[in-house]
């Protein structure tokens, strides 16, 4: 297999609101970045993925752009970017940049110039389209962020196209102008030195031609069709002749709707679109009761559907595109609390646990920030305490549209609800976790006395010392990075293990997702010779054969 370095990368997500804010007034900033760099140095990862820092009206956090060449002022300015860029790359960490250019913000001159008139310059940037005669909506598409993908403008009498909030009108990719004014952007903060692109839904950007109704969902809205739409791999294939071929890139999509087979396209080996891409299947629940209620009341899927799920993307990429490794980010909840245990018992056991179960798989990982420390979900009991746009509108839509109750509700938020991922970082047991001595604008997790960086990063015990680790050994063991992957005991519903080979070298990677114990079966034992190596292991003496409670532990031989 090709070597490259971003296969050899552990990538960490900043989510800028949340991380560290310099100046008081409780958001999170360009400046409390560049303070925290040798934190993240220490940790020891490779890339920053930074949530996007673009100037922006704020409707979704910033994924909602008005300048692609200007820093939201909430952040600061050109110049604190030039500088933490400059002492990032001085402590060997690469920064990849957040582009989201399937849409852009309703107050962007290009939209404001493309609602003016019906023969705008602009006009085709975005989809237009005249009500149906008795005046509703264009077609039947729903949006991402509950009701209607269309909304009317009175200006012109039409209506425009947003699959996510009203203030994220879609752009027209179908246009050449539109993909010149991309690349020409993206071009520029290449040129300015950064390392790299995670191109928000990406796999959205090319519409059904036509925009047909789609298949009507109980509240009669349809999927859009959108996800990998005919010309997508067209338009990315261009995108990386005219910008990403010039440049040394880190490229990752994110492609709602991907399966493998199309996930060979994006990632192609042949370097001819994106390094790998981010598909949903394993962070998606099993069944959900009520179609229309999308992700709120999905089941956890078992774990033997997981581990197969995990598998097929293993084995079906190797060696012709490439995976990314995830179980957090800021769209989902906090991984310990989803997939591991978050009760004060199990909380670092479980967290380290999962670490371990992803980072040994091929592929390159992604830590969101705080994962590192077994951060967890938020549990607000209050809705007045969400700031999420979609959270929000879910709330609204399904308590006063679809009879589902408040109390019901809020159980659905405190599970899934995005603002889980996005509390700010726990930094100290100071007021406000140390994130800042003003007002956070969202509300610290409760137990940031309990679980923070500063009581962590000195403990070799600690999740972060862990994940240290975990980040240490990819770096130091090709096989890690290379190595192909089998799964043994598929049919268990308590433990995930999975084996790695390269050469005569051999990993075995034990993980136990139940709060009791479990014994490996015999086969699995005989594999691991008494001269293994214990590579790394989230309890200190070995018990060989049983598997504690949220043990994981990794042998080589
Ligand atoms: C992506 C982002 C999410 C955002 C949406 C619209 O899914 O990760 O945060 O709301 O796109 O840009
Ligand atoms: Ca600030």
């Amino acid at each position: 297999m090709q070597k490259k370095w971003w296969k050899e990368s552990v990538v960490y997500q900043i989510y800028p609101r949340s991380f560290m804010d310099s100046n008081g007034d409780g958001i999170g900033d360009l400046n409390g970045i560049t303070n925290k760099l040798d934190y993240l140095a220490d940790l020891g990862i490779d890339v920053i993925w930074l949530s996007p820092v673009y100037q922006s009206p704020n409707d979704d956090n910033g994924y909602d752009i008005s300048d692609y060449r200007a820093i939201m002022t909430e952040f600061g300015t050109m110049e604190d970017f030039d500088r933490m860029l400059g002492r990032a790359h001085e402590l060997g960490i690469k920064i990849m940049m957040d582009l989201v250019v399937n849409h852009t913000s309703d107050e962007h001159e290009w939209f404001v110039e493309s609602r003016k008139s019906v023969d705008n310059p602009y006009r085709d940037y975005y989809f237009w389209r005249k009500g149906k005669p008795d005046g509703s909506e264009p077609n039947n598409w729903g949006s991402c962020f509950s009701g209607s993908a269309w909304k009317y403008d009175e200006q012109t009498d039409m209506y425009f196209l947003h699959l996510f909030s009203t203030k994220q009108p879609d752009l027209n990719w179908d246009n050449p102008k539109v993909r010149d004014s991309v690349f020409d952007m993206m071009d520029w903060w290449c040129q300015k030195g950064i390392d790299g692109f995670r191109m928000d839904v990406i796999s959205l950007i090319s519409k059904q031609p036509g925009l047909p109704d789609g298949v009507p969902g109980e509240n009669g809205f349809a999927d859009s069709g959108s996800a990998n739409g005919p010309h997508v791999h067209e338009y990315l294939k261009e995108m990386n002749r005219r910008v990403l071929s010039k440049y040394d890139l880190i490229t990752v999509g994110e492609a709602a709707g991907v399966t493998v087979d199309e996930a060979k396209k994006y990632a192609n080996a042949d370097d001819s679109e994106l390094n790998m891409v981010f598909q949903f299947e394993h962070v998606g629940g099993g069944e959900n009761q009520h179609p229309h209620f999308g992700k709120w009341d999905e089941k956890k899927m078992p774990l033997p559907e997981w581990k197969a799920n995990l598998t097929k993307w293993q084995t079906q990429l190797d060696g012709r595109a490439w995976n990314s490794l995830y179980l957090s980010n800021h769209d989902q909840p906090r991984c310990v609390s989803k997939f591991g245990n978050d009760s004060d018992k199990y909380r670092a056991l479980s967290a380290k646990m999962l670490g371990t179960c992803l980072h040994m798989l091929q592929g390159t990982p992604y830590v969101y920030q705080g994962e590192e420390l077994g951060m967890c979900n938020a549990y607000f009991d209050k809705i007045e305490d969400y700031r999420d746009i979609e959270s929000l509108n879910a709330y609204r839509d399904l308590t006063e549209n679809s009879g589902v109750s408040h109390e019901q509700m809020m159980q659905y938020l405190k599970d899934v609800s995005r603002d889980n991922a996005r509390t700010p970082m726990q930094w100290d047991a100071s007021g406000n976790a140390g994130f800042t001595t003003g007002t956070p604008w969202i509300k610290v997790n409760k137990n940031y006395k309990e679980v923070n960086a500063e009581k962590q990063v000195n403990d070799p015990d600690s999740v972060f010392s862990y994940y240290k680790q975990l980040i240490r050994l990819r770096h130091e063991n090709e096989i890690i990075v290379y190595g192909d992957y089998e799964l043994l005991e598929p049919d268990s519903d308590e433990v995930y293990i999975y084996t790695r080979h390269l050469g005569n070298e051999h990993l075995m990677i034990m993980c136990n997702f139940t709060d009791h114990d479990v014994d490996a079966s015999e086969d699995t034992f005989e594999r691991i010779p008494a001269d293994a190596e214990k590579l790394i292991g989230n309890y200190k003496d070995d018990a060989k054969k049983t598997l504690r409670p949220y043990e994981a532990k990794v042998y080589k031989y």
